[in-house]
């Protein structure tokens, strides 16, 4: 069988969020290759519909292999939620999805109530459903979509006044519950932690389940041999169906470049 280990990670998005993933796969894995694939042209896709989700996840997944993509990382929780079947029934590779991180959220709860801020179309998945309904027995979970979010990140205005006042918004019932512990349930939200850092008081722990996602990966990559483990300088490209000078900025702001 051919090696396919120095052959890249291929990673995409609905937009910029996934690269809170990216971040995490670059400290776990440093010699891996990785290709990102930023979705921003059709982003957001919260509200869209499951089908719509599953063309364009499709669509995404065909351009990294095309790219020569080894595994696949959806680091978005809107696609996993919809497409990730369809993706692993369509191609041969490997597809790794975002795991709701309900489970570690209520496993370490102490006042038995816990926060998910995602969008619509992550709540309303099977997947989510069935995660909360397995793992959150004895735990109130207290949903929130976080409309406009994401638009906030695409477009940088993680620092402007009004975020701080919506996040506030979504953020107030949560805490009014009794909540310790907020999951965040869209790839976009850890790149607000400035924001939800001012606003959250300190017993309240966010969960970023970007970590968990990187090692479920490494976990994959040496399941199937795929791993490129030689000490080297790797290289890391980036696309965008959308604006590049919103992308290169980003880049910047997160010091990726
Ligand atoms: N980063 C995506 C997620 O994790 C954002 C979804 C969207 O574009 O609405 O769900």
């Amino acid at each position: 069988m051919k090696d396919l280990s120095s052959y890249p990670i291929g990673v995409f998005d609905s937009g910029l969020g996934g690269l809170s993933v990216w971040l995490e796969l670059v400290k776990l894995m440093p010699y891996e290759d990785i290709i990102y694939f930023a979705d921003s042209g059709n982003c957001p896709y919260g509200n869209r519909t499951k089908s719509e989700i599953i063309d364009l996840s499709i669509r995404n997944s065909q351009f990294l292999i095309d790219k020569g993509a080894k595994i696949i990382v959806v680091a978005c929780n809107t696609a996993t939620g919809a497409a990730i079947k369809e993706l692993r029934d369509t191609f041969k590779i490997p597809f790794v999805g975002m795991e709701p991180a309900v489970k570690p959220a209520a496993k370490e709860t102490r006042t038995k109530h816990i926060g998910v801020l995602a969008t619509k179309g992550t709540l309303e998945s099977e997947l989510f459903q069935e995660t909360k309904n397995a793992f959150t027995k004895g735990v109130t979970v207290h949903m929130q979509i976080g409309l406009g979010l994401v638009e906030i990140v695409e477009n940088q205005k993680i620092e402007e006044k009004s975020t701080s006042d919506l996040l506030q918004k979504y953020l107030q019932p949560m805490l009014d519950n009794g909540v310790d512990k907020i999951v965040l349930g869209c790839t976009h939200y850890p790149f607000l932690k400035p924001v939800f850092d001012r606003l959250l008081p300190q017993n309240v722990d966010l969960i970023n389940p970007a970590p968990a996602v990187a090692k479920q990966t490494l976990r994959q990559l040496s399941k199937f041999e795929l791993r490129n483990n030689e000490p080297r300088t790797p290289n890391y490209d980036f696309y965008t169906s959308g604006d590049e000078r919103l992308l290169d900025d980003f880049l910047r702001y997160i010091k990726v470049r």
